[in-house]
């Protein structure tokens, strides 16, 4: 077995989030993240500013990833970056760079599925972390999929199941927009419903497939019951944030855990991941800890940094593809819309 090192360095740029990072043989060394404030204001992403934000932010954070790893860009085996899915001006930054940094130092580019990545960051060598065995389930949650994925090996994925209309980060995100808190509203949702009763107000699941989600009835209903109670009180949501938020969550988090209890039981395997920036919720985390004592599932709950957007997830799909020589053309070029499973 070889003892070489093998440095590889990670963009993503599919969304909000410029991240660059740089990890050697499955072990990160940096992970810079650089967030966008600008589309706070707007109340959810502007595509155009995106792009325009990487730009600025690119060669920045790739520099600082680099210099953060310790080594220089003669060290690179190759580059990773996002092909897609995501907003297309904004993978184009991140697809051009690649290019022509690989060009520029003659090494493979690896293109990478933003969606096998977020499941593949559970395979990043990290003390304490546990790795899945194949197969494994994985629960992609972010604020454009909601997946259940088989995983039988690293780059073999099979959907089992996936909403049929919004994603379950939209559901926080809309959530909390309705109750007037900022994007994204996620983490907002979460910080206040600690505080809150989950058992406060009571809405309606959806009725679809085993496997299958919808939050777009979810949604509604919140905008009615909200609507109707600041009818009667102007001041509602201020009185009662804490428990609306805590009751949404609990609402959500429980439609999650419907879907795993029905994966388990029509596949009969209880290696569970999660995945996607929803992964961060302190709720879905807990439940899945839990699950391993009360329902004997070994869980995979991955650490805060690699849930949400970060390049550190597609450096470590880079390095698995580059064991297996799987490396991209030059002529490759993003796409906006691409399957977990191509
Ligand atoms: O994976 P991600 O960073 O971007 C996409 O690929 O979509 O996911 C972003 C989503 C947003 O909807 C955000 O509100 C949600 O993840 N999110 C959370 C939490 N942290 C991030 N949702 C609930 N609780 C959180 N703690
Ligand atoms: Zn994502």
């Amino acid at each position: 077995m070889s003892t070489e090192n093998i440095y590889i360095l990670g963009i993503e740029s599919s969304c909000d989030d410029t991240s660059a990072s740089v990890i050697c043989n499955g072990k990160v060394l940096s992970n810079v993240v650089a967030n966008q404030e600008v589309h706070a204001k707007y109340g959810g992403v502007v595509p155009e500013l995106a792009s325009r934000a990487h730009q600025q932010n690119i060669v920045p954070v790739v520099q600082q990833a680099i210099e953060q790893a310790g080594i220089t860009k003669h060290n690179l085996n190759a580059i990773a970056f996002t092909r897609g899915p995501g907003l297309m001006g904004s993978l184009l930054v991140g697809t051009s760079f690649a290019k022509s940094l690989a060009l520029g130092l003659n090494i493979p580019l690896i293109d990478v599925n933003h969606m096998q990545a977020h499941i593949l960051a559970h395979f990043i060598d990290e003390k304490g972390s546990k790795i899945p065995p194949f197969p494994f389930v994985c629960l992609t949650i972010s604020g454009g999929h909601t997946q259940i994925v088989k995983i039988t090996n690293h780059f073999e994925m099979e959907i089992l199941g996936e909403t049929i209309d919004d994603a379950v980060g939209e559901a926080f995100d809309k959530s909390a927009k309705i109750l007037g808190l900022p994007y994204p509203g996620g983490p907002l949702i979460d910080k206040y419903a600690q505080l809150g009763n989950p058992k406060a107000f009571k809405f309606t699941k959806p009725k679809v497939g085993n496997l299958e989600f919808s939050f777009s009835g979810l949604k509604t209903g919140i905008l009615y019951f909200v609507q109707r109670n600041v009818k009667e009180n102007p001041n509602f949501i201020k009185e009662n944030l804490n428990d609306i938020c805590a009751s949404i969550q609990y609402t959500i988090i429980e439609i999650l855990m419907d879907k795993l209890k029905n994966t388990v039981k029509q596949t009969g395997i209880k290696h569970i991941a999660i995945a996607g920036g929803v992964s961060a919720n302190s709720e879905i985390r807990k439940r899945l800890t839990l699950a391993e004592k009360h329902w004997g599932w070994t869980t995979y709950i991955p650490k805060f940094e690699y849930t949400t957007d970060n390049a550190a997830m597609i450096s470590i799909a880079g390095y698995l593809k580059f064991l297996n020589n799987d490396y991209s053309d030059i002529s490759v070029t993003a796409k906006a819309r691409l399957k977990v499973t191509e």
